[in-house]
């Protein structure tokens, strides 16, 4: 592990300008503000001036260069390139980067619920390669099948049927292609600030400004609504969720009265946590409106919650329930599309046609990675030291005044930085240093919401492993604390 890289904060001069790109792309200011649908809700940006410090500080000649490198090849987009960093290994709770630097990976895409590189995965992979490397379409394979029957075997309720395809965001696709299929009708309800993938239609239910800006029209008849996100709600519920926003959908559904599907996140990565009645509300609304429900849970599925799907906290059975990021093994692009029997309706209409849909080896991956998480317990250490961490940081917010909020559900945890508790002011600047202080300290994780540290590490970690990356943060706050002076 690292010693500490001391970062100096950046000159007052650069501090002032924003990371938010315009409509056009330029600077623009960054304030309290700031409109909540023009927050990055996905991830740090980019093109900030305290990733420039921090690059400048940190990063050694042949890291550059090959920064540089990635820089001219690649076409230029917000979130990814330019990028922060180069690696050259990434195993079980770590990454590695080219200068040979360590640090605790609590970000890694939500793709390491089994840890990087695991043995198993990787033996499983090496395998399938020497038997069967590829299925051309019209032609099945074991692995897809066996894989498919797994799947259906864990779900909950009568989620009975599959369809594979190498990402989430296709996945999304041909969720949202069959609720339309199935339905007759075209029209999504779904939440603002939520992610579904990249792609147009994902977008469009999406609900991130930088995902959706200066795009031209999306697919019509897609709804927004309000997530559960007690601290920033419309509704003003305050401390505490009170079921205002899911009461809207129902309102909605019946204004609409023919809408296809509600889509949304049963945990919100950043972590929004909804309060236990939420999704059953929610998903009585959709019964009585003839919408179905289709719940993403590409990040959060697979055990991270501390349960093996996100939606068993909440005791719901949606008609679509979505997979993907892990399920691979975090080597191989992967994901599910589990349906209801009943919902086996479209032998008519090309769903997904993905040429790499029923690929043996990134099926024999996932195989292994189901077989890793039960016989290893990761969803239940998941469980069990997600509850250590609410309690540390639960310490934490006693210390620093920054931290305005902490939650999390097993390895999902998040912690809001806050200018001023009584306000909830975002503290983004801050939350932006925190960030880089604990990068050069050896702990990875990113912002959301721009003020949202998102801490998501593998679930293979030790006790031991958690608590270092723990008191690194708490160090990087204290830091951070003495360059912000309270106001
Ligand atoms: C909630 C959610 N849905 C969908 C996606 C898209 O998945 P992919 O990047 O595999 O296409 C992501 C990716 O971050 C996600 O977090």
């Amino acid at each position: 592990m690292n010693s500490s890289h001391p970062v100096p904060a950046p000159s007052p001069s650069t501090l002032g300008e924003s990371q938010f790109p315009s409509p056009r792309g330029a600077l623009g200011p960054a304030t309290a503000t700031t409109p909540a649908d023009a927050l990055p809700s996905e991830g740090d940006l980019n093109l900030s001036a305290h990733r420039a410090h921090w690059q400048s500080t940190q990063l050694d000649p042949p890291t550059r260069a090959l920064l540089d490198a990635d820089a001219t090849y690649f076409l230029h987009q917000s979130l990814s390139t330019p990028c922060l960093n180069a690696l050259r290994h990434a195993s079980g709770a770590w990454i590695e980067d080219l200068a040979g630097r360590r640090y605790l990976d609590f970000h890694g895409n939500n793709v390491h619920q089994v840890g990087f590189a695991h043995p198993r995965v990787v033996a499983a992979i090496r395998r399938q390669l020497d038997e069967l490397s590829f299925c051309t379409r019209r032609y099945t394979c074991a692995p897809a099948v066996e894989l498919a029957r797994r799947l259906t075997s864990l779900a909950p309720g009568n989620l009975d049927r599959v369809l594979l395809a190498p990402g989430g965001t296709t996945a999304i696709g041909m969720a949202l292609k069959l609720a339309r299929v199935a339905t007759g009708r075209f029209k999504f309800v779904s939440m603002w600030d939520a992610f579904h993938g990249a792609s147009l239609d994902a977008i469009s239910v999406g609900g991130e400004a930088l995902f959706r800006q200066n795009l031209g029209p999306l697919l019509p008849g897609c709804e927004h609504v309000p997530p559960p996100d007690h601290r920033h709600c419309p509704f003003r519920c305050g401390h505490a969720c009170n079921l205002a926003c899911a009461d809207y959908v129902e309102y909605v559904l019946a204004k609409e009265g023919d809408v296809a599907a509600v889509i949304a996140e049963t945990v919100r990565c950043t972590p929004y946590i909804p309060p236990p009645e939420y999704w059953q509300r929610i998903r009585s609304a959709c019964d009585r409106h003839g919408a179905l429900l289709i719940l993403d849970e590409i990040p959060i599925g697979l055990g991270r919650t501390g349960r093996m799907f996100a939606c068993q906290h909440y005791d719901v059975v949606p008609d679509m329930l979505v997979l993907g990021k892990g399920l691979g093994g975090g080597i191989f692009p992967l994901a599910a599309l589990l349906a209801r029997d009943e919902l086996n309706v479209a032998a008519h209409t090309a769903l997904g046609h993905y040429t790499h849909e029923k690929n043996p080896v990134a099926c024999a991956a996932a195989l292994a990675t189901l077989d890793v998480l039960s016989e290893e317990n990761l969803v239940e250490n998941a469980r069990t030291l997600g509850e250590h961490a609410l309690a540390r940081l639960r310490h934490l917010a006693d210390r620093h005044p920054l931290i305005g909020e902490v939650r999390g559900i097993g390895l999902l945890l998040g912690v809001e930085l806050v200018r001023d508790r009584a306000t909830g002011t975002r503290a983004m600047d801050e939350a932006e240093r925190v960030m880089y202080e604990a990068l050069s300290r050896g702990l990875s994780f990113k912002v959301t919401m721009g003020n949202l540290l998102t801490l998501t590490p593998a679930l293979t970690i030790s006790r031991a492993e958690l608590d270092q990356a723990l008191d690194i943060l708490d160090a990087s706050l204290s830091h951070v604390a003495a360059e912000f002076p309270a106001p």
